[in-house]
């Protein structure tokens, strides 16, 4: 069900929160890992923040209240953000007012839930993904009773409208358009934490994005756990051609497609908008085998997969497709490894994420026999990196001396001069000499030199 927050009893506890700051200055910092998901999730729990009275900081130091936004995808992930969590505790030494509470994918997982209750007795609060608009409830809980919440597990498919998050950026936007999966791929947690896949209206979507270019940003990137697979009064493709229809100086992306909903339409969609619907694609492979894509319950081929990819190519011609790569899956052998570097090969992505396979608890994979040891993991992803880094460069060549528009995202100040950090439509990195208000516009780059993880250019002046 979609639920306007402001007409919701949720709205009641934003004002009791509000009504409890109400005579002192309070500051709420959020501390966010993982994926753009939840950076997007961040500036919404930012947005709940500042309604309830706080004002937003990045200093735990001064905050009145911590959010850690966790990340259960990797282990490795899952270690950094409780080894931030234990720097936590010196703030609440020193402020015993301070409220912390963990949200994100770890505060669905119950091992977590019971480590948090056990070990981090200064947590108040752990509130799991898809209920986040239940902050100011849970918040409102802990600060009358002073006792601890543990909200996770109920199955929370709601959408809730109406929260304006508070932005990182002024030009570049994420806006979610679904949430959760329904994929189940073996070796991934996402289904278990973020629930069911659930669509926003499309009206909702339009809305934002006109508020947006309205506002002046100049990229939307359209959020989902699997976007292809979005549905409401419209498919992913009607959803795109809409946008694409806002009339402004804007560009959109989206992120990420699942291969096996990579639809006809969609691509005809793109060919028919770009460059305004950016040339570029996020398809992770995952793996060049088809056993091991079976195992992983992927359900295409290596074959199906190239096929697709030859259509986004002849549908976009400067399209870049970049692509996440799983290295180590169970019972992953030489062939199989040998099979995926292959794919790299024949697709030759612009882009890859390359990880290695880290078991999850409670996910199909990580209850298979033939676990593949950490050496072996190590070598196989140094091997896919360096083949990958040789291709990344090698597709960039053919674009020195081309004039490409780019949307400048910061810079550095480097033997006193100003390098711009800008990305192409095709979402490649291009470092140029430039000024500083160049960041938020768009600019004409020429490219003079690549290498594997950035491009290097020049201003380009039309005579
Ligand atoms: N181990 C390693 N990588 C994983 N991913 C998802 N789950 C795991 C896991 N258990 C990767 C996939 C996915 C990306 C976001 O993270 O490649 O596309
Ligand atoms: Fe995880 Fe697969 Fe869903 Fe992506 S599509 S979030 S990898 S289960």
């Amino acid at each position: 069900m979609i639920i306007d927050i402001n007409n919701s009893n949720l709205s009641s506890y934003i004002d009791k929160v509000r009504e409890i700051n109400h005579n002192s200055v309070k500051y709420i910092c959020v501390i966010t890992f993982g994926c753009q998901q939840n950076e997007a999730d961040s500036e919404v729990i930012r947005g709940i923040g500042k309604e309830m009275g706080y004002l937003v900081t990045d200093d735990p130091a001064v905050s009145d209240l911590i959010i850690i936004n966790t990340c259960a995808i990797r282990e490795h992930a899952e270690k950094k953000a409780l080894s931030v969590l234990g720097n936590m505790k010196k703030y609440k030494t020193s402020n015993p007012d301070l409220i912390v509470g963990i949200m994100g994918c770890m505060a669905e997982e119950e091992h977590v839930v019971s480590k948090i209750k056990k070990s981090f007795p200064y947590v108040s609060f752990t509130l799991e993904p898809s209920a986040i608009y239940r902050l100011p409830e849970t918040l409102y809980g802990v600060m009358q009773s002073r006792k601890r919440e543990f909200i996770y597990n109920t199955e929370n498919i709601d959408i809730y409208e109406g929260v304006l998050p508070v932005r990182k950026s002024d030009f570049k936007a994420w806006v979610s358009i679904m949430y959760g999966c329904n994929n189940f791929c073996t070796y991934c947690i996402v289904p278990y934490v973020r629930g069911r896949e659930r669509s926003r209206s499309s009206a909702d979507v339009i809305a934002d994005v006109e508020r947006l270019v309205r506002d002046g940003y100049k990229e939307i990137t359209l959020l989902g756990q699997n976007v292809n697979s979005y549905k409401s009064d419209t498919d992913f493709a009607g959803l795109l051609e809409k946008i694409a229809l806002v009339k402004g100086d804007f560009i959109v992306r989206f992120m990420t497609s699942h291969p096996k909903d990579v639809s006809d339409r969609l691509i005809d969609v793109m060919g028919k908008y770009v460059p305004k619907i950016a040339p570029q694609f996020h398809l992770p492979l995952q793996s060049g085998s088809d056993r091991i894509l079976k195992a992983m319950n992927r359900t295409y081929t290596a074959e199906k997969y190239l096929a697709t990819v030859e259509k986004l190519r002849s549908a976009v011609p400067d399209i870049a497709i970049s692509s996440d790569i799983i290295v180590g899956f169970p019972g992953e052998s030489e062939e199989d490894f040998s099979d995926t570097m292959k794919m790299l090969k024949t697709v030759e992505f612009d882009m890859a994420y390359t990880f290695i396979y880290s078991p999850r608890k409670g996910t199909k994979a990580a209850q298979m026999d033939c676990q593949i040891p950490d050496d072996i993991k190590g070598r196989r992803l140094r091997e896919l990196l360096e083949l990958q880094n040789n291709i990344s460069k090698e597709k960039n060549i053919p674009l020195i001396n081309t004039v490409q528009k780019v949307l400048v995202d910061g810079f550095e100040e480097k033997d006193g001069k100003i390098i711009c950090k800008a990305r192409t439509l095709s979402n490649k990195l291009v470092h140029f000499e430039g000024e500083k208000n160049f960041v938020g516009k768009f600019e004409l780059v020429k490219i003079t030199d690549v290498r594997p993880h950035n491009m290097i250019g020049e201003k380009f002046e039309r005579n």
